[in-house]
């Protein structure tokens, strides 16, 4: 089989090339990465060395590009992951995010529809469903839940969710969707919660908590995460969506006051800013549908989960101080200065 695997050198699509590899070691897979500022080669290094992937630098957006890679490999599976994907830059600038994560998903769809495929995978997330109350633990997103969303970023993935069901009805694209939450593991980029506090922690930096900390979001392990799409793959059932979750939320706060248990520091490092424009308030997935149809569960619980993953920021200080020591500190500075 041949699977193109988009977005590969940023956080989750790393992963799955890694767990893919693994799992699946006779399947050809080759990553198609624009290597935006999220997109890290190094990250790939052990892969590309051994040639045990291909990579192709470039867009998704760039349809004659796409059109040449899908007339050579052929693929029978795509799993889309490029996207742009913070959401404080989807405030500071919409427009790359509708660019991205709308017409690049189409253009992917127009090639799968002229090339043939066995199944396109859409890599989406909860926060097309907007957020639910804080006081009200008993509301889950479903699948049924409405599509709601707060933030440009969530607004250009509900988007590409509804194209690729449009594709699916009118043009009868084999298709699934996965809408997952929160996701952390290594190779996260430092610019989310959890990789900007550990690493902002490790240098006894302030650390910037948005408004009260009360906000709550469902995290689950990257590897997870892989595994789930893997399943979907391949056993989903055509045009069908997939929550994937935890069952593990926690607040900001909580969060951020393991990391620092952890390391050592002192909670006095944080500093309450600004609240993010729009922010919600409570994440909370029922990943019920997918554990009833593939027997899909989580295996890394939170605490192992958090645990090694500070241990691997520790032990891999070199990938993300070259991350902060570039354009990142720029990018701090501009999205902090004001909170
Ligand atoms: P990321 O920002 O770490 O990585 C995105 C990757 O896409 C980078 O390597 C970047 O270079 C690449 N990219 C960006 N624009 C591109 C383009 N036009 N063409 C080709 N490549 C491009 O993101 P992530 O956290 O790994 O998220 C991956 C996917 O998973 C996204 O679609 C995101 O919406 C979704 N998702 C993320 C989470 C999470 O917690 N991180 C949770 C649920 C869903
Ligand atoms: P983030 O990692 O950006 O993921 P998302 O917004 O997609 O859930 O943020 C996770 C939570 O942490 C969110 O409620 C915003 C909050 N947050 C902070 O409090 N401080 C920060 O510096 C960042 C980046 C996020």
């Amino acid at each position: 089989m041949k699977v193109l695997v988009t977005g590969g050198a940023g956080f989750i699509g790393s992963n799955f090339l890694y767990y893919m590899r693994k799992r699946r070691p006779d399947y050809k897979l080759v990553c198609l990465d624009a290597l935006t500022y999220a997109g890290n080669l190094s990250t790939l290094d052990p892969l590309l060395k051994n040639n045990e992937i291909d990579f192709v630098k470039g867009s998704i957006s760039d349809r004659d590009l796409v059109y040449k890679l899908f007339e050579e490999y052929k693929f029978d599976y795509v799993v889309n992951f490029a996207a742009e994907s913070h959401v404080d830059r989807s405030i500071t600038n919409p427009e790359i995010f509708l660019q991205t994560n709308i017409i690049g998903t189409q253009v992917l769809m127009d090639a799968c529809r002229k090339y043939g495929i066995k199944r396109f995978h859409q890599v989406s997330t909860d926060e097309v469903y907007g957020d639910l109350p804080l006081d009200r633990p008993d509301l889950l997103f479903t699948e049924e839940t409405p599509i709601n969303t707060s933030s440009p970023y969530s607004a250009s993935k509900a988007s590409a969710d509804l194209m690729v069901q449009a594709y699916n009805r009118t043009f009868k694209l084999p298709v699934t969707i996965s809408r997952c939450s929160n996701n952390y593991g290594p190779y996260h980029f430092p610019e989310k919660l959890i990789p900007l506090i550990i690493s902002r922690a490790l240098n006894d930096q302030d650390l910037p908590v948005y408004g009260t900390g009360e906000n709550v979001r469902d995290w689950l392990h990257v590897k997870d995460h892989c595994a789930a799409i893997d399943i979907i793959l391949h056993e989903g059932k055509d045009g069908e969506v997939y929550n994937i979750g935890g069952n593990n939320e926690k607040t900001n706060l909580e969060i951020v006051k393991t990391i620092l248990k952890q390391l050592g520091k002192p909670e006095s490092l944080i500093k309450f800013v600004t609240d993010r424009a729009g922010h919600d308030l409570r994440y909370a997935i029922d990943p019920a549908k997918t554990i009833k149809e593939f027997n899909w569960q989580p295996t890394i619980m939170f605490d192992d989960g958090i645990k090694q993953t500070i241990q691997w920021y520790l032990d891999n200080k070199e990938w993300w101080k070259n991350i902060i020591n570039g354009e990142y500190q720029t990018y701090y500075d501009e999205m902090y200065k004001e909170r």
